[in-house]
């Protein structure tokens, strides 16, 4: 099954956990991979794999093997992604865990399309200190937030905390994916 059902199935049967039935479009993950810039003994992570929509457009940019670290929560996308990428790191595990499966490995750069309206504020928290903790100075925090839940109190709450912590953030709007949403790109100093 391609990744297009494998995902569209995901979600239906687990809407609250991936917030949408549709796998994010091309033009997000270009504009991703574009802020990538992965250097020799540095990781780049993502969060919320997925079916891997974002992940094709991040691979080509990271060498073989890919220095690379997944982490996708469903169980049935985790099965896919094994089976489609079995060269690459995922672990079918909250990204809350990404510290302890570091272990020590520096990161460059983080992708995440998490839910981030959905999570609760202790999940969030909790990610975007890891994040930030993890990413080395200069490095790259991107995530999205679909347009049309920009104004809702989880989102508003998230923004708030990654505007907290990381000292520069830029942001641009990709109106052409479904559902429209805004890209942020946070620095670390
Ligand atoms: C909006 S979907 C994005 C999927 C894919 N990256 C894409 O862009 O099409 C969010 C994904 O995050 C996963 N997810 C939700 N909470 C998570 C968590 N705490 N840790 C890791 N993955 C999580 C969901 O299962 C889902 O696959």
């Amino acid at each position: 099954m391609s990744g297009f059902f494998q995902f569209l199935k995901a979600g239906l049967k687990n809407p609250l956990q991936l917030s949408t039935m549709f796998e994010t479009g091309p033009k997000v993950g270009r504009r991703f991979a574009r802020r990538i810039e992965h250097k020799v003994g540095f990781y780049v992570v993502e969060f919320g794999v997925g079916a891997g929509a974002i992940t094709l457009h991040i691979l080509p940019k990271l060498g073989f093997p890919p220095a690379y670290i997944g982490f996708e929560l469903n169980q049935d996308l985790y099965k896919y992604l094994v089976e489609t990428y079995p060269d690459l790191e995922i672990y079918n595990e909250t990204a809350e865990n990404l510290t302890k499966r570091l272990d020590g490995r520096k990161v460059s750069a983080l992708v995440s399309t998490l839910p981030w309206s959905l999570l609760t504020k202790e999940t969030r928290t909790n990610i975007v200190k890891q994040a930030y903790e993890n990413l080395e100075p200069g490095g790259v925090f991107c995530t999205f937030l679909a347009l049309h839940v920009l104004w809702t109190p989880a989102a508003r709450d998230f923004l708030a905390q990654i505007y907290e912590v990381f000292p520069e953030i830029t942001y641009e709007d990709e109106l052409l994916n479904v559902p429209p949403c805004r890209l942020f790109f946070a620095r670390k100093h």
